[in-house]
């Protein structure tokens, strides 16, 4: 089944992998980030910029989705040290937005974005899943957790289904720069040392991008719900190990240490047989192999021949972006109702205006109110996800049926009156009430 699936932070590394791995696997993406992604064509994927931060974004970038991928993050552990209220209410104040968003709108699954950093306090040497996790040191790490936490709480108290996904440390193209594997990557290819901090011997399970994205998408599965899954690479090295194969597969540099990281992760050997088990994944792409292919894109990007997007002429995807987005808009219940409330209104002062009689416009203005009451609560009220295209078209028709009772009010203004108004405000409020309620109920019984 093709689903529309919001991807948040969907510009970024892991996040327009996963955009990609969806295609590939027949969903229907979009990205809610705060900038277009880079690494797509403009309106390829469809896109709401916005904030993670906000509620009101993340509602309006998850309407009408069936699921929420949420990588949108302070995903650097060094930006987290550095502004730690900034990055501690983008990680957890933007998972409960996710996780409320999936709440209002009935959405099925989210999953969130966690990662084998919060395994960096355990004494163990090899960890899964079930190891129980000490109060974290790091702050990334203390925010990672309380979204693992939001969403056991928000399955229990509201039923919002969500897997955890801890993923290991991943590389590969599009990385950010300031990453080990990236900075080893492009000194070697330029001939400068590479620096390792402290002594080395920390521990890490590098994972190839491209197979991170591929357990995203597993994560998806009906039998994940609920579930907690580590996602990392098959292989442990050390950084002095690392170093040493970059210098092998790359190119031959000098290796020098420097001083260690705050709260650096500690680095116990981490079991993902539970993905492999349950969801069908294991990290397919030895490190050597996927050193060498993050290797290659970065010869290629340095190339000015390899664009990153082949780019269709400019008219021909204007026209094909435009529709696109106008056939999405049309899906939108609150774009159909806003549209037909703006009908509504248009239409009312146009009757309203023509009519001399003055008691008349009175009555004509309560009836265009008493109107538009059940139309602001079908425009207003979030629907369950699969019942978007439905309110869509309530809104439509309703808008059309005022537009036309209005026209007939306006020819024949005696019907409107005295207790005839009456009834059809009272009318209107009790179809507005039930327009509020039974969309809410529907809501909160869908798993
Ligand atoms: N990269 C890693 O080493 C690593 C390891 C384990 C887990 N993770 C987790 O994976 C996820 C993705 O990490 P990444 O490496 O792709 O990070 P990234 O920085 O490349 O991508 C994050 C994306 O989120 C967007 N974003 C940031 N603030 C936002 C906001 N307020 N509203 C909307 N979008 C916003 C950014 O623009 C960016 O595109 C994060 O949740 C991160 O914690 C990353």
């Amino acid at each position: 089944m093709r689903s529309v699936v919001l991807v948040t932070g969907g510009a970024g590394f892991i996040g327009s992998h996963v955009v990609d791995r969806l295609v590939a696997a027949g969903h229907r993406p979009r990205i809610l980030d705060q900038r277009p992604s880079p690494w797509h064509a403009s309106g390829e994927i469809d896109t709401v910029i916005g904030d993670v931060r906000r509620p009101e974004d993340v509602m309006r970038a998850a309407h009408g989705c069936a699921a929420i991928c949420h990588l949108a993050a302070a995903a650097d552990v060094g930006e987290v040290h550095a502004q730690p209220a900034w990055s501690t209410e983008l990680n957890t104040t933007g998972t409960l937005n996710v996780l409320e968003a999936a709440r209002q709108l009935g959405i099925a699954r989210v999953v969130y974005a966690s990662t084998v950093w919060v395994y960096s306090d355990v004494v163990a040497d090899e960890v899964d899943e079930d190891e129980l996790l000490p109060a974290p040191a790091h702050l990334y790490t203390a925010g990672k957790l309380a979204g693992e936490m939001y969403c056991r709480s928000y399955a229990e108290l509201y039923g919002v289904q969500s897997t955890v996904l801890r993923f290991g440390i991943p590389y590969g193209p599009r990385a950010r720069p300031a990453a080990v594997i990236p900075s080893f990557v492009a000194r070697a290819q330029s001939g400068e040392p590479l620096s390792i901090a402290g002594s080395g011997d920390q521990e890490r399970s590098f994972v190839y991008v491209e197979d991170l994205a591929d357990g995203v998408v597993r994560g998806l599965i009906p039998e994940a719900a609920g579930r907690t899954y580590n996602l990392a690479g098959t292989e442990t090295t050390t950084i002095a190990q690392l170093a040493k194969l970059v210098c092998e597969e790359v190119a031959e540099t000098e290796i020098v240490h420097t001083e260690g990281r705050a709260g650096d992760l500690r680095g116990a050997r981490i079991r993902s047989d539970r993905a492999a088990e349950e969801l069908g994944w294991s990290a397919s792409t030895p490190l050597r192999e996927g050193l060498r292919r993050y290797a290659t894109w970065m010869r290629e990007q340095d190339e000015p021949a390899s664009a990153v997007v082949v780019a269709a002429p400019a008219a021909v995807r204007r026209r094909a972006r435009a529709l696109a987005r106008l056939s999405e808009a049309w899906r939108d219940p609150a774009f159909t109702g806003v549209a037909a409330l703006l009908a509504v209104a248009s239409a009312a002062v146009s009757v309203i205006l023509g009519t001399p009689d003055r008691t008349q416009a009175a009555d004509l203005t309560v009836a265009a109110l008493a109107l538009a009451l059940p139309l602001w609560s079908l425009t207003f009220t979030p629907w369950p996800a699969g019942l978007h295209g439905r309110q869509a078209w309530s809104t439509a028709l309703t808008g059309l049926a005022c537009v036309v009772l209005l026209g007939l009010f306006s020819g024949d203004p005696d019907a409107l009156h005295g207790s005839h108004l009456l009834s059809l405000m009272t009318l209107a409020i009790c179809v507005s009430a039930l327009l509020r309620v039974v969309p809410l109920r529907l809501a909160q019984r869908s798993p």
